[in-house]
């Protein structure tokens, strides 16, 4: 999508969240660079605080001290100034942080593991991917978390990203969040 010339500003911090792979982050990067609005990672965020990325995290110290310090992660952002916030895909397994995203604006970009699969080319930095079938017994576990937090879903199986972009532009427009400055 091309850079837009309008400048537009959130009404509040915008949350991506959904599994592995369904382009969370490069999504959230590309709405930043077309309305001129900043974007955080939670795990870019951790991985510069960390040193250490969070898959590499996850395999030295295991899942759950990955999830105490995610934890600490979403606080600060949320406290930020509005941004679009993309999450690691476990970040609704923690009920604090679900907890956290209730009455938050986020967007759920459904995906199957199949799909999220065949978008992910390293599997390297996702320990806790697994296999196909891992894979999709871990997203079948979270489903109805994703709904829980969500306010918007947006499914993104099939789409392209420039499609899914526009999906998620027109939401944030209709809904108010996503305002000319
Ligand atoms: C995880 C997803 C990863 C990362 C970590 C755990 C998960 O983020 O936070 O490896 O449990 O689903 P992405 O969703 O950006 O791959």
């Amino acid at each position: 999508m091309a850079r837009s010339a309008q400048t537009y500003e959130l009404t509040c911090p915008v949350v991506f969240v959904g599994f592995m792979g369904a382009g969370k982050s490069t999504l959230s990067r590309r709405l930043a660079r077309t309305f001129g609005l900043s974007a955080v990672d939670t795990d870019l965020y951790f991985a510069n605080e960390a040193n250490m990325s969070a898959g590499d995290y996850i395999r030295e110290y295991g899942e759950d001290a990955f999830r105490t310090q995610e934890t600490a992660v979403l606080k600060r952002v949320l406290a930020m100034e509005p941004a679009l916030i993309s999450c690691g895909g476990g970040i609704v397994v923690t009920a604090e942080n679900r907890e956290l995203l209730r009455d938050r604006f986020v967007v759920y970009l459904q995906i199957t593991a199949d799909e999220a699969r065949s978008r992910i080319s390293n599997l390297n930095s996702r320990p806790l991917f697994g296999d196909e079938q891992a894979a999709r017994d871990l997203l079948a576990g979270r489903e109805a978390l994703y709904e829980e937090v969500a306010t918007v879903t947006v499914d993104t199986s099939g789409k392209t990203l420039r499609q899914v972009c526009r999906l998620v532009e027109q939401e944030l427009k209709e809904r108010g969040v996503l305002c000319p400055q």
